[in-house]
């Protein structure tokens, strides 16, 4: 009785754990469906990869298992001892042959594809964007449309698009699945890895190197729209106007209140700034990347942005300490950055 309860309780913790993991709702998080250059070419090489070690384990188990039945103790020869060998010339050179020409096998096609994926030849030609890795958010800068905005990257289907990489604090990878493979991005030296999307779409991108307590929920999105899309979107981004005068009075005020607590980190229009570029906000489909896009879930995010995402960067604000944003404050500035609108092209339009 008790094995059984064991059993079962192992059981549906696994199938908790099946659930938890499958059910994160990003979508396309896989590099098994790809959908770029970068992903695509990962995906040949993991094949390569598997197939070999495939038939590796196939061979080795045949070996395992015919040596099992044939050299098994048989009845009646209880106290044989068999003809004892030592060395074999011609098995010891086949067994280091064989992982040398495998390992050439998966070594050529890694090499190739990885030299190819650093190719930056067409790098000046290309569209280029600078991205920025922070504990737990990323900048992205596009220097030659003077566009700044965070969380969304937005760029045109088919094209190689390179991406310049450094972070300000500590080491964070870029890895969107199912564009591309992954690249560090390190504080000290500029990494640059280029994507080519080939489909519209909207598609999820994570953190992959440890950073820090809320690593995990260092997500972001690529959205690849068609090049004339593109270019209305960097028009649009071009045109945000951070003194635009909001229709409803609570987005006024929250606008006023915006500017006295969120204005020294965030920024609107195409200003640099230490917290993530707020432009588009209202664009976007997520909080902080994890978080629904909800007036609600904002509100929580501005009053207590540790209980939705420990150790980031906005619990040092000044209105958190001494709790100068009031909850029906916290409210207006919702107000006003959910009406954040630069663009039609949005991640819901791109879907
Ligand atoms: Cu940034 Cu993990």
């Amino acid at each position: 009785m008790k094995d059984w309860m064991g059993k079962i309780r192992t059981l549906s913790l696994f199938s908790l754990m099946v659930l938890l993991l499958s059910a994160c709702g990003r979508d396309n998080l896989t590099a098994l469906v790809p959908k770029g250059y970068g992903a695509e070419e990962s995906l040949r090489i993991i094949i390569i990869t598997i197939t070999v070690m495939i038939v590796v384990f196939i061979v080795v188990m045949a070996i395992f298992v015919f040596v099992l039945l044939k050299y098994r103790q048989k009845k009646g020869q209880e106290n044989m001892v068999p003809k004892q060998t030592e060395g074999n010339k011609t098995l010891e050179i086949v067994w280091t042959v064989i992982p040398i020409l495998l390992l050439i096998v998966i070594a050529i096609p890694t090499v190739a594809t990885t030299y190819d994926l650093a190719d930056e030849s067409a790098k000046e030609d290309s569209l280029n964007i600078n991205v920025t890795g922070e504990q737990f958010w990323w900048h992205f800068e596009y220097p030659g449309e003077e566009i700044q905005t965070s969380q969304d990257l937005y760029i045109p289907v088919g094209q190689k698009v390179y991406l310049n990489m450094m972070s300000t604090d500590v080491i964070h990878s870029f890895w969107v699945p199912s564009i591309s493979g992954k690249m560090d991005v390190n504080p000290d030296n500029e990494n640059t890895m280029y994507i080519e999307a080939y489909e519209e779409g909207v598609y999820w991108g994570q953190c992959a190197e440890f950073c820090g307590d809320s690593h995990s929920l260092m997500d972001f999105r690529i959205v690849v729209v068609s090049q004339e899309e593109y270019d209305q979107w960097v028009t649009d981004m071009q045109n945000v106007d951070p003194d635009a005068v909001p229709e409803s009075t609570t987005a006024q005020e929250g606008k006023a209140l915006f500017e006295q607590s969120c204005i020294s980190c965030h920024a609107v229009g195409n200003t640099p700034s230490v917290g993530p570029n707020l432009s588009n906000f209202g664009d976007r489909t997520m909080i902080a990347g994890v978080l629904e896009h909800s007036e609600e879930e904002l509100v929580e995010w501005i009053l207590n942005p540790a209980s939705k995402k420990p150790g980031n960067g906005m619990l040092d604000a000044p209105y958190l300490q001494d709790k100068s944003v009031s909850q029906e404050d916290a409210e207006k500035i919702a107000d006003y950055l959910l009406q954040l609108k630069a663009s039609e092209i949005t991640p819901d339009s791109a879907k």
